[in-house]
């Protein structure tokens, strides 16, 4: 397999603060990779670092043996190294087609202008980004919803169309910071299926969430962070049974790495 990403030493200081402390692994095409750890322990910084959010104090980010630290977020999400959107970027007065159908313009060959003055270029991008816009609904479980007003939808869908609207900008790697938070059960059942159509969309995706059984079921890797610095990598069956994973959930109550 292929390394997609590649973080090498990363290290965030805020401060007196190390977030995140000398940190490196590999990334693999097509993989589900789950980075994991306590509250605090540096995971939301890291996904930061990747997507060029925050430049690191000091070691670097490679996407296809291309250092990506320090270029611009919007660069880098272009490169197709994507976080999920928050739910505050969705355009919550449009459909929820339209919305997915909108982000397909990160990635258009024509531009903004062009779409509203209708140019044949424009005309072309609209009703192929309507196709995929309807592929990568259906995938997600949104087909019922396309015609609905996004700010009618409950919040198991507004974050499935967070997921819709990151996919619509084609990336090679999808962000998803914590996409199972405040989900009931069935939903995160859901959502792990959904997670699953993202890979076999031929998308690498990085996940970070606290639901352990979600995590267990959907990973076939683990990076564990602990206090800034990573304690363990491996397979879900690796992470379980690992004596410092283990050790840093002890205590924590509402996070158990055992089920
Ligand atoms: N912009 C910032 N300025 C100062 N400190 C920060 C900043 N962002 C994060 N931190 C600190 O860095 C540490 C790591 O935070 P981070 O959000 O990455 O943790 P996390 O693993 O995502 O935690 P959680 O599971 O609670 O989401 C924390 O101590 C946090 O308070
Ligand atoms: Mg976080």
């Amino acid at each position: 397999m292929t390394e997609l990403l590649q973080i090498k030493a990363i290290t965030k200081r805020f401060g007196g603060l190390v977030a995140v402390n000398d940190v490196s692994f590999d990334v693999r095409e097509q993989e589900i990779l789950s980075v994991i750890g306590p509250n605090g322990a540096g995971k939301s910084t890291l996904f930061k670092l990747i997507c060029s959010f925050l430049n690191p104090t000091s070691g670097e980010v490679l996407f296809r043996g291309e250092r990506i630290s320090g270029l611009a977020p919007h660069v880098v999400a272009r490169k197709g190294v994507v976080r999920t959107f928050q739910e505050t970027t969705i355009f919550k007065s449009m459909t929820v087609r339209d919305n997915v159908i909108t982000a397909h313009h990160l990635r258009s060959s024509a531009t903004l202008a062009g779409f509203y003055l209708g140019t044949q270029a424009a005309r072309r991008d609209e009703q192929e980004f309507g196709r995929s816009a309807d592929e990568i609904l259906d995938v997600l479980g949104l087909g019922g919803q396309r015609n609905e007003i996004a700010s009618t939808l409950p919040h198991g869908h507004l974050r499935a169309l967070g997921i819709a609207i990151g996919l619509a900008t084609n990336p090679s790697i999808l962000l998803l910071d914590e996409p199972f938070a405040g989900m009931n059960h069935d939903e995160t059942v859901k959502a792990v299926q959904m997670v699953r159509g993202v890979r076999e969309r031929g998308v690498t995706v990085l996940l970070v969430e606290h639901d352990m059984r979600a995590v267990m079921d959907i990973s076939d890797r683990i990076v564990v962070l602990n206090f800034g610095q990573k304690i363990a990598e491996g397979v879900p069956k690796e992470i379980q049974e690992n004596d410092k994973v283990i050790e840093a959930y002890l205590g924590v109550e509402d996070e158990t790495i055992g089920y």
